[in-house]
């Protein structure tokens, strides 16, 4: 494996997207090749999982089914965008990977850490991240700022107390973890944006 896997990750409306945006056009300004791809989706079979797994209309899912659905989307974009990618020595971001599954389902659902590592095993042992930046901004503020949740997303739809669980469980993933840096979010985008881009230099990863 040649190329360098970048994850981001954070609560709903951390601003993930919009900071991927704005690295990768500073990235594609310097000729610095890169993939910018997200999960759960990525790929045409991943993505056709992400309608199941958000689809509100699907409230009888249980969290064993929500946790086994995000890791076969997971193992399938892994496989067919990501591995090649990296093979080829790209440099790939990645909006959301193994440790939303650690902070959404293993912690807020509460099936604990363990059954989240067994289930995503392959993908932790083969696919481990160089480097996790995780947007550190509370769903409080975070919400604030999109203007509420969206009600047709089956997981914006949980309460305040379970985006506080997931908060809590990213900030424990790392505490425990040195791959996982928190980003502050205070400033504007292009200081957060500069931040990061402060951060893969630092770490060697461009
Ligand atoms: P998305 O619309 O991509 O949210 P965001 O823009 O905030 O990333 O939807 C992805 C949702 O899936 C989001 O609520 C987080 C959740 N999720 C999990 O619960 N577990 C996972 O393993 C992954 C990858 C995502």
């Amino acid at each position: 494996m040649k190329g360098k896997f970048i994850t981001f990750e954070g609560c709903e409306g951390s601003g993930k997207s919009t900071q991927i945006r704005l690295l990768s056009e500073r990235l594609t300004k310097e000729g610095i090749k890169h993939l910018v791809t997200r999960e759960p989706g990525g790929s045409d079979v991943a993505e056709q999982i992400r309608t199941v797994i958000l689809n509100k209309n699907n409230s009888a899912m249980c969290d064993e089914c929500e946790a086994l659905l995000y890791a076969a989307a997971r193992i399938q974009h892994l496989t067919e965008i990501v591995k090649p990618a990296l093979d080829s020595g790209m440099l790939v971001l990645c909006d959301r990977y193994v440790d939303s599954s650690f902070a959404y389902q293993g912690y807020a659902r509460g099936l604990g850490t363990d059954f989240i590592a067994e289930i995503n095993s392959r993908a932790l042992k083969q696919f481990p991240p160089d480097l996790t930046l995780f947007l550190d901004i509370s769903p409080k503020a975070a919400f604030e700022r999109k203007h509420g949740a969206d009600l047709n997303d089956r997981m914006e739809r949980q309460g305040m107390e379970f985006h506080d669980r997931v908060y809590k469980g990213y900030k424990e993933l790392a505490r425990n973890n040195r791959r996982i840096v928190c980003v502050q979010c205070g400033g504007t985008k292009f200081e957060t944006n500069d931040n990061i881009y402060n951060l893969l230099k630092s770490s060697g990863i461009i």
